[in-house]
């Protein structure tokens, strides 16, 4: 199976979702994405989320923004249905794509939609060789209104080891406390071993988020910055200029 493939499959998505809480500082993150777009003096009336899971990103928008439009879209039919499931009291202005955006033609199918006043990003792109994470960043930038945002809540790479064993460390002491919390009898270093052979794995190609940010200003965003920075994950953004 072509790596990134994986996420297609339930029990992937399931494992992901029963363990995300396990991710350092989760709402932390999602608490910058959302504080990044409150900086706009208007309000969000349009999103995409792209690579969307059970459309965590898009609850945390639709939550400042109740009236707001979405997009939602992923690859993975089995999260796409978790994302209907999570926002059916929105479904009235959300739309769900079945779209693999590693193809350039996913920007044809944003058309209907475009340009959006911000577009997120949790966890995905890094499943792109680096050629590609750069062209995304741009099709990224053509759908956007001007003062539009782009914020990617990514898994990037450390310049130091320490920082991956600090987050692997964090990682199986999360995937132990969930064990632990709905009464299972797996040890921590059976937990470990599901942690550091999940079948997901192969499937990230992380890069340094200074290398990520130096493209989004050679794109053209501006105020692009590392805005959240813990182990390998980071929230990085920019605006589209006025
Ligand atoms: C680690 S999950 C993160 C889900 C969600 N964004 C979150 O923050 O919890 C990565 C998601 O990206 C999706 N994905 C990965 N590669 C993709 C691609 N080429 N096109 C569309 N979706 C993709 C996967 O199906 C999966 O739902």
């Amino acid at each position: 199976m072509v790596t990134d493939q994986v996420w297609k499959l339930p029990a992937v998505v399931n494992r992901f979702l029963a363990h995300r809480a396990a991710i350092p500082l989760a709402q932390e993150q999602i608490g910058v994405m959302t504080s990044i777009l409150k900086s706009r003096p208007e309000p969000i009336e349009s999103f995409l989320d792209l690579g969307c899971g059970d459309g965590i990103l898009a609850a945390a928008i639709l939550g400042e923004y109740p009236s707001s439009r979405g997009v939602l879209a992923d690859f993975s039919e089995s999260m796409l249905e978790q994302a209907r499931e999570q926002l059916k009291e929105y479904a009235g202005q959300l739309v769900f794509e079945n779209l693999d955006y590693g193809d350039p033609a996913w920007i044809k199918r944003m058309q209907a939609y475009s340009p959006f006043d911000a577009i997120v990003s949790g966890y995905s792109i890094h499943h792109q060789v680096d050629a590609r994470k750069r062209e995304i960043c741009a099709e990224i930038f053509a759908l956007l209104k001007p003062g539009g945002w782009f914020v990617n809540i990514e898994h990037i790479a450390p310049a130091a080891q320490l920082a991956t064993d600090l987050f692997n460390h964090h990682l199986i002491d999360g995937y132990y406390a969930i064990e632990q919390r709905s009464g299972g009898a797996r040890t921590r270093e059976e937990m470990a071993n599901l942690y550091l052979n999940r079948p997901d794995k192969d499937a990230n190609k992380l890069l340094s988020v200074e290398v990520q940010c130096s493209w989004l200003r050679a794109i053209g965003y501006e105020e692009v910055d590392c805005y959240f920075r813990v182990y390998e994950l980071a929230v990085f953004a920019g605006r589209k200029p006025r």
